[in-house]
C-alpha cells in the first residue's frame, strides 16, 4: 500500500471515481491517503476518504495529483502544483501546456478508456522527465488497478492511442449496431439481430481474449465457405484502411487539443 497522499480533481466524475474506487477496493491506497475534490459537493466515498472543494487545497495536501476533469473544464482550473507529480487523464491537452497553467515541472499523460468501469481499461502513459524505476513501477501500479497499462515512448503515442485504446467500447459498439442495423434491412426480426450482433462482438471479444486473431481468421479462412466470403469482402472494401483513417481523424483532434 503506498504512503504517498493521492489528490484527484473531478474524483467524482465517471473516470476519476472508478479510478479512485479501483486504488481503494485494490488496497493501493487507504481511505485516508485520498483526497477527491470537485465544484458540486456531491461524493459516496468510504469513510476516510476527504472530499474537498478547493483545488489548491487538495494540491497542497497531496503527493500526487491527477487531473480528472474535462479539457474545457480545465481552461477554468486555477492551481498551482509546482513541485508536484501531476497525472493528467485529459484528452488532447500537452504536459506543455499543463506544466503552464499549473507550474507543474512533472506531468505524466495517461489515457485509460471507459473500461475502468469493469476494470479492463488499457491505459498507455508517458511522462515528460524521466523517472527512476520505483517512480515508474508507482505509476504503472496505480493504472494496473484499472486493468492492464504500458509506458510509451512519448506523448505523439498517447494522441494516436487516445483514438484507439481510448474510445473504449466506441468502435465495437459502432460494429454491433452496424451488424444489426444490417441484419434488420435483410430482413431478420430487429430482436434476433441484436442478438446475433452483440453475440458476435461480445462473444467474439471473449474469444479473442484467449486466440491469437490472425490464428483465428486463418483457420476460419481454411473452410474457404461463408466466413472466407465474408471476410474477403471487406478486405476488398479496404476495412483496414478505413479503421486506419477512423482513428487518425481521432488522432488529429487530440494534437491539435481540445
Ligand atoms: N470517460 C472516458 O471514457 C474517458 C477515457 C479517457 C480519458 N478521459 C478523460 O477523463 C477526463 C474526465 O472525463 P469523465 O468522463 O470522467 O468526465 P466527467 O464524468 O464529466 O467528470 C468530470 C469531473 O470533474 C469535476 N470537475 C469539473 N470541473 C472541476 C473543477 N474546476 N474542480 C474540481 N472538479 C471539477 C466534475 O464534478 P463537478 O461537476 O461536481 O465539479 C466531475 O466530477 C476527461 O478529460 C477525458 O478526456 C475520459
Amino acid at each position: 500500500m503506498t504512503s504517498k497522499t493521492v489528490g484527484i480533481i473531478g474524483g467524482t466524475g465517471w473516470l476519476g471515481r472508478a479510478l479512485a474506487e479501483a486504488l481503494l477496493d485494490s488496497q493501493f491506497i487507504a481511505p485516508q491517503h485520498l483526497l477527491i475534490s470537485n465544484r458540486s459537493g456531491v461524493t459516496a466515498f468510504e469513510p476516510g476518504v476527504r472530499l474537498l472543494a478547493d483545488n489548491q487545497q487538495l494540491v497542497d495536501e497531496s503527493d500526487i495529483v491527477v487531473l480528472s476533469i474535462r479539457p474545457e473544464q480545465f481552461r477554468e482550473l486555477r492551481i498551482n502544483a509546482r513541485g508536484r507529480q501531476v497525472i493528467s487523464l485529459m484528452a488532447g491537452v500537452s504536459a506543455a501546456a499543463i506544466g503552464l497553467a499549473t507550474g507543474a515541472q512533472a506531468v505524466v499523460r495517461a489515457m485509460p478508456n471507459a473500461a475502468v468501469e469493469i476494470r479492463q481499461s488499457f491505459t498507455p502513459w508517458c511522462s515528460n522527465v524521466s523517472l527512476d524505476e520505483q517512480e515508474a513501477l508507482w505509476i504503472q501500479g496505480l493504472f494496473e488497478c484499472v486493468g492492464s497499462a504500458d509506458a510509451v515512448p512519448d506523448e505523439a503515442c498517447v494522441d494516436y492511442l487516445s483514438a484507439l485504446s481510448g474510445t473504449g467500447p466506441a468502435l465495437p459498439a459502432m460494429l454491433q449496431l452496424a451488424l444489426t442495423r444490417q441484419a434488420v434491412a435483410a430482413g431478420i426480426p430487429p430482436d434476433i439481430a441484436q442478438r446475433a450482433a452483440q453475440g458476435v462482438v461480445v462473444g467474439g471479444g471473449h474469444m479473442l481474449a484467449r486466440h491469437d486473431p490472425q490464428q483465428l481468421i486463418d483457420s476460419l479462412l481454411a473452410y474457404r465457405g461463408v466466413t472466407a466470403a465474408a471476410l474477403q469482402s471487406m478486405v476488398d472494401d479496404e476495412f483496414e484502411s478505413l479503421v486506419g483513417r477512423a482513428v487518425e481523424a481521432g488522432a488529429q483532434v487530440a494534437r491539435r487539443g481540445m
